[in-house]
């Protein structure tokens, strides 16, 4: 029952401007067959990945208005794993990471935040670290090495401060942004990671963070 309407961000234009999905959230250009086809791949894999339709056993770890969050560990079903493993692909993707093996995989923690439309609309992967570097604030100047070779790679101090908890992914459906459902999977996530105690902001650590997740990060760790 997925609706196939698309919304046309460039009113009048239809087919010159860009399309986005209003399921997938795809951004394509309609008029291009080559863009067309891949949104129409692309639109079935992703929304194959992030149905749920609810498993017996699921460990609820926080419930709001507007959907849930479930935690999966490492020795949880096969179907769960097989989820979170779905979701991860389609995470990764979009973030254009290559298969990254988790250094201590059995001990991953996998917060997935369902929609009430039983849509896997965020995803926290979370692991146990023991230090984390600071990023420093952004270098300045077209001159900064690191901003010529790759744009993630953020100046950071060489002195390790230790940390508890490293974000290794955090992600959240493009038609669902800055619905705080970002906040709320980071704020579970403290609240879960260590039992009977609530992480403090210094204590967990955002690998490798994109500028969206630094922009979030930022925010998040001074309010
Ligand atoms: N630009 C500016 N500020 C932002 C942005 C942004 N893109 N995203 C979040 N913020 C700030 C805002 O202040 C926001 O509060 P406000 O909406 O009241 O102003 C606050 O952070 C909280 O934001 P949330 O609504 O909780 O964040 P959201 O649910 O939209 O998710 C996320 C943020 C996960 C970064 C999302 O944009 C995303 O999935 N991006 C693509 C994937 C990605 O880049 N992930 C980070 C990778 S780094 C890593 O995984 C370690
Ligand atoms: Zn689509």
């Amino acid at each position: 029952k997925e609706t196939k309407d698309q919304l046309v961000i460039d009113a009048g234009q239809k087919h010159f401007g860009a399309t986005m999905c209003k399921s997938c959230g795809m951004i394509y250009t309609a008029s291009n067959p080559e863009d067309e086809l891949q949104h129409v791949q692309h639109h079935h894999r992703f929304l194959e990945g992030i149905k749920y339709a609810g498993w017996k056993k699921e460990r609820v770890v926080a419930e709001f208005w507007d959907g849930k969050i479930v935690l999966v560990l490492s020795h949880d079903p096969s179907y769960a794993i097989r989820k979170v493993e779905d979701v991860q692909e389609l995470v990764d993707y979009e973030l254009g990471f290559q298969q990254v093996v988790p250094r201590c995989p059995n001990r991953t923690k996998t917060f997935l935040f369902i929609s009430d439309e039983k849509k896997v609309v965020g995803c926290l992967i979370a692991e146990p670290i023991k230090q984390a570097f600071r990023v420093l604030s952004e270098p300045t100047g077209p001159e900064s090495p690191s901003s010529k070779e790759c744009h993630r790679a953020w100046q950071c101090s060489d002195v390790p401060e230790p940390a508890i908890c490293g974000i290794s992914r955090i992600w959240v459906f493009r038609l669902k942004r800055r619905k705080r459902i970002a906040r709320r999977l980071v704020d579970t996530l403290r609240n879960c990671f260590m039992f009977g105690c609530f992480l403090s902001t210094n204590e967990i650590a955002f690998s490798d963070p994109t500028p969206d997740g630094k922009l979030f990060a930022t925010k998040y760790c001074n309010t």
